[in-house]
């Protein structure tokens, strides 16, 4: 068996190279030229690069043949899989020169301007050994769809519109389509996962890339994003390890915290997704953390994640974030990324002492094992077409489940289309398409963008991309026998003419987000013109024109609202996807019944935040506090605890029918080797149509731990049809990654449960009013 394995594995490493090669660069080169971008670092081109491929790969060969005693009379048979991914990492470091290690931790990507030609389009590559059958790595974004210049892949909608779609198997489904384009490309290592918890700063320009304030559903959906990819054998990726929660200034943010509040809060949602995706890398991040650099933060790397987590992967740097060869190495850092400024040194401070051999190989070892567990090795790909049907009906379907209605008075929705003979759309470049988030989570969608516009500053370097969707034309097919038509929403004034002359009128407000930035305000604010657009004047303008105004947000993350008492309706659509356009009209008309359920809560003002200044760096190279002293208090249980209302409120949104929960009851099993409890109910759909809702379980503490008043331990979401009722038991298991029932322990270094009154809390939102008592429970004495 394991003979006939190495043939095959010879034979793809030997003659199928290049063919594949090609095919990737012509389609890379595609890619650039319909995306008409410069990447983020613009690659030169792609003309050569197999050509560069092939040299690097003979230079490497040649040094190897000077340098390594034993590698070459006996050839080499790679290690069968009826070993151990650690066993055969152990078998292929034991062959491997120094040079060769070296060779493994570290990008190939280049110096930042640099213009080095990486293949397939990716973000950065790491040559393989032939000799040894180790594939070479590359490295591409994909939060939202596969990024970089890749090429034309299926825009997804945000990867926080899959959170509010609070459902683990939609979310499968998006991180499927990630994973399979991905492997259509023979990109075989995605930088998607993005986990960080912005509810500490929702004016993060990140925002729509990462999946909510809440570590439990932002570490679930996480992790099934990142189980799919990897099970279509491309390497996961989680990131950006940790409290990277502001763009200002995020190569020196000093992120302040303390080991209570990191535990419970950012590293909770790291956590869980490491553990139940059993992702094998993970990206640390530009800033520091208690005075260290994230990428030479022992603390981080070492005690937690290797340690404490036992993640048995590897930690690759952020893009150029790292700062030193010895500290880094030493604190646990295991490849540099893009480039090899100070690992390309590790040979020296080895021979040196101050980086023990056994480290080094501890760091090959890591990169190999993650190689062969998640199938790099075993399951090559070859290029393949992508299957932009299956994955669009992905894309929308996530977006029809994760869009979120705000706002419906008097059942302004679901339109009535048999009754509509006007409608006026405003708005947002609603005629051609909808928004994309900005930055290294953007995807050039296939068939082209509708729209690009320019370059806003900052962040500089990243474009504006309406993805090729049109609300219009999905409200036109919707409503055939309306007279349907468009203002550009520009000029205030003649949108509100439009809107006084016609039965509803429909106004779609964008705010651009990107990576490389925060946004200024919560309000919408115009980054993109040189003369802004103010969309509250215009909403306010067109909801004073026209009593039945629909507000259709597209945004990364939470907004406030002056206009919302003005308006009719309002639904949340986030960054919508490619699909976006229908999924959207599918909602105002009914077709599909909304969902989604807000992942971060929507704040009254940007006053009520915990930090209602961002907090600023002197300069570009002085380090900077950002003192998060709310610690765990993050999002709906900082609300919570200062006692503030929000505008909507964490796992707030609303359907076309209605929901009762009845005979609620909590058993609980709180043995000590299996403490557990379960909450059980009657879910009924009381209304006229079939519809999904969240049932939310909510855990309050006992008043000693000093925890926020209650914080989400259990979710389910249930479709129902009409009349139709539901027996639902939520299972809530201290075992579980999650800690629902645990405050972290400082003095111990451990998870607990407190001794003390336990209260438990069932419905469908955090807010309260709309949650009801299940019951309580005591646990110890
Ligand atoms: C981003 C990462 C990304 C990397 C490669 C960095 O600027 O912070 O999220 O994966 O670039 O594009």
């Amino acid at each position: 068996m394991g003979g006939a394995r190495v043939e095959t594995k010879s034979i793809w490493a030997a003659s199928g190279a290049t063919e594949a090669l090609d095919a990737r660069h012509a389609k890379a080169a595609r890619s650039k030229q319909s995306k008409g971008l410069p990447g983020k670092w613009d690659c030169a081109g792609v003309i050569g690069a197999g050509v560069l491929t092939l040299i690097l790969v003979a230079l490497l060969a040649g040094c190897r043949s000077g340098q390594n005693s034993g590698s070459t009379t006996t050839p080499f048979t790679l290690p069968p899989p009826s070993l151990t991914p650690d066993q055969r990492a152990d078998a292929v470091l034991a062959q491997m020169t120094q040079d060769e290690k070296i060779q493994l931790v570290h990008g190939a990507g280049g110096a930042i301007g640099s213009n080095v030609v990486i293949p397939l389009g990716a973000t950065s590559w790491v040559p393989g050994i032939p000799r040894l059958y180790i594939p070479d790595l590359y490295l591409a974004d994909g939060s939202v769809g596969v990024g970089n210049g890749v090429g034309p892949a299926t825009a997804l909608p945000s990867s926080i519109a899959s959170a509010a779609t609070w459902d683990t198997t939609q979310a499968y489904a998006y991180g499927q389509v990630i994973g399979t384009e991905l492997r259509d490309y023979t990109i075989n290592a995605n930088l998607g996962g993005n986990v960080n918890l912005i509810g500490r700063e929702p004016r993060d320009g990140r925002t729509f890339e990462t999946k909510g304030e809440d570590p439990i559903l932002a570490g679930k959906i996480t992790a099934a994003h990142i189980s799919a990819v990897q099970a279509q054998y491309v390497l996961g990726c989680i990131k950006h390890f940790a409290l990277n929660d502001q763009e200002t200034g995020r190569n020196t943010a000093d992120a302040q915290i303390d080991e209570r509040g990191m535990r419970e809060s950012d590293l909770l949602a790291f956590e869980i997704g490491v553990k139940d995706s059993n992702v094998q890398s993970v990206m640390c991040s530009y800033n520091l953390v208690n005075n260290t650099y994230s990428c030479e933060n022992s603390h981080l790397l070492s005690d937690i994640l290797k340690g404490d987590w036992s993640f048995p992967g590897f930690i690759m740097s952020d893009w150029w974030a790292t700062h030193s060869t010895v500290a880094a190495a030493v604190a646990g850092l295991d490849q540099e990324q893009p480039d090899d400024a100070y690992f390309t040194s590790l040979g020296a401070a080895v021979s040196g002492g101050q980086v023990p051999q056994a480290r080094l190989d501890n760091m090959v070892h890591r990169i190999l094992r993650a190689m062969f567990q998640v199938g790099l090795f075993d399951h090559p790909a070859t290029v393949q077409p992508i299957d932009t049907a299956t994955d669009g009906a992905v894309a929308q379907a996530t977006e029809e489940q994760g869009a979120v209605l705000l706002k419906n008075a008097g059942g302004q929705l679901p339109l009535n289309a048999s009754s509509l003979t006007s409608i006026a759309v405003i708005g947002s470049h609603a005629d051609v398409g909808v928004l994309s988030g900005g930055g290294s989570a953007q995807v050039t969608p296939t068939g082209g963008p509708a729209l690009t516009e320019g370059y806003p500053c900052p962040p500089c370097w990243s474009q504006v991309v309406w993805d090729p969707s049109s609300p219009l034309q999905a409200i036109k097919t919707l409503a055939p026998n309306a007279a349907v038509q468009f203002n550009d929403g520009t000029n205030a004034q003649t949108a509100a003419a439009l809107a006084a002359s016609t039965q509803i009128a429909i106004v779609f407000v964008s705010q651009w987000t990107s990576e490389g930035m925060d946004v200024p305000s919560l309000n919408l604010t115009d980054v993109i013109h040189s003369t802004p657009i103010d969309q509250d004047a215009l909403v306010a303008a067109v909801a004073a024109a026209n009593p039945h105004t629909i507000v259709v947000i597209e945004s990364g993350g939470a907004l406030v609202m002056p206009w919302l008492t003005s308006v009719s309706a309002v639904l949340e659509a986030w960054f919508p996807g490619q699909r976006g356009g229908q999924a959207i009209a599918n909602i105002l008309f009914g077709a599909v019944n909304p969902s989604g359920k807000l992942p971060i809560t929507f704040p009254a003002s940007v006053a009520d935040l915990p930090h209602p200044t961002i907090a600023t760096p002197p300069d570009s190279t002085t380090p900077f506090l950002v003192n998060y002293s709310e610690g765990f208090n993050v999002g709906y249980k900082w609300y919570d605890a200062n006692n503030l209302t929000p505008l909507f409120p964490f796992g707030f949104g609303l359907s076309y029918t209605t929901f009762s929960f009845t005979n609620p009851s909590l058993v609980n099993n709180l043995t000590q080797s299996n403490p557990n409890f379960q909450v059980t109910f009657t879910l009924t759909n009381t209304g006229p149509v079939a519809g999904a809702e969240v049932a939310q379980v909510y855990l309050g503490m006992p008043s000693s731990t000093g925890e926020p008043p209650k914080r989400l331990v259990g979710w389910q979401k249930v479709l129902l049809q009409p009349g139709a009722q539901q027996q639902v038991t939520i299972e809530v298991d201290e075992n579980d990654s999650s800690h629902p029932l645990s405050y972290w322990d400082v003095s111990s270094s451990s998870w607990l449960v407190a001794p003390g009154s336990y209260t438990v809390y069932l419905g469908n939102s955090s807010s309260m009013a709309s949650l009801s008592l299940v019951g309580t429970f005591q646990v110890g004495p």
